[in-house]
């Protein structure tokens, strides 16, 4: 369900199930991003200390800790607008027993001063169902603040507006699915082409070394199965709400009946149609 509180506003929801959502999504986008957590363009020996903003569950902080051969000797901090998705005590603990603090931040706000210029590596993933267009410069700006000089950022986003298969016609379920999400968040102010914007926000930044990858399914056939699934509980946790804001349900529950119906065609259709998914990411180096 969409919440709108002061001026955050935020279209998914934050319960157990999105929760598990996320969790399972992290596995999905490491796969098509060729399974690294960092960029090949970052340098990982000289990493000591890392920041991850809107950290959700903290799922990907706990996976990079746990891949790092040095992790002991280095600092992580997960920071997000809502502790909702926190594991308990705000605190990862890995099963080395390494505790990896999480703080509530609103990355819109500066941060408090003993983060400034503390990170060698700031990331940040799928904000943009919480920013609309202005913020994503405030938010840069802000993570900017908490990288050391030449430390590097590293901003993944998915572009809601390239949902689709490789079937042509385009099955109109998609069609329908695609455009009810667009709608609610360009009505909600939200920017759902976000890959994009945050490539050029870091490249008009004080930013050098600035590159973009598009992560795809194409040619990825062994992840058919997992990018359907991905993609339906995406539309499950997304087109209800969206719904809801654009009029064409009265509450959630009704909703998320209606996009079950939808969704069931959507995976009936990709039984032999393979969804096609834009995950963009781009890294750069700060520049003094
Ligand atoms: C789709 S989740 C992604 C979580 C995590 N980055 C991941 O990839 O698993 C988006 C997260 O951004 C957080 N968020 C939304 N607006 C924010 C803001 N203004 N400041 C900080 N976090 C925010 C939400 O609370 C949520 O945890």
């Amino acid at each position: 369900m969409s919440s709108h509180c002061d001026e955050n506003i935020y279209l998914l929801g934050r319960d157990e199930a999105e929760t598990e959502r996320l969790n399972k999504q992290h596995r999905f986008l490491v796969a098509v991003s060729g399974g690294e957590l960092i960029h090949p363009s970052i340098p990982k020996a000289k990493i000591t200390a890392v920041a991850d903003i809107g950290t959700g569950t903290g799922v990907w902080l706990a996976d990079l800790a746990n891949r790092l051969p040095n992790a002991s000797s280095i600092y992580f901090h997960g920071f997000d607008v809502s502790d909702a998705q926190f594991p308990p005590e705000n605190t990862i603990t890995q099963a080395t027993g390494q505790k990896i603090p999480l703080s509530v931040q609103d990355a819109l706000k500066p941060y408090a001063p003993e983060h400034q210029g503390r990170y060698d590596l700031v990331h940040i993933r799928l904000l943009t169902a919480g920013l609309r267009q202005g913020d994503y410069a405030s938010v840069l700006n802000n993570a900017r603040d908490l990288l050391k000089p030449e430390g590097w950022i590293q901003w993944e986003e998915v572009d809601h507006t390239t949902f689709c298969t490789n079937k042509i016609p385009e099955n109109p379920v998609i069609t329908k699915m695609r455009n009810t999400t667009i709608d609610a968040m360009l009505t909600l102010g939200l920017w759902p082409f976000a890959p994009q914007r945050v490539y050029d926000e870091i490249s008009a930044a004080r930013f050098q070394n600035v590159r973009r990858e598009t992560y795809t399914t194409v040619g990825k056939e062994h992840l058919h199965e997992t990018a359907s699934k991905w993609v339906a509980n995406v539309m499950r946790a997304m087109v209800p709400p969206s719904m809801v804001v654009n009029g064409q349900a009265r509450n959630d529950q009704e909703a998320k009946v209606k996009v079950e119906v939808l969704i069931r065609e959507f995976e009936r259709h990709c039984e032999d149609a393979l969804p096609l998914v834009n995950f963009g990411v781009t890294v750069a180096q700060r520049s003094g």
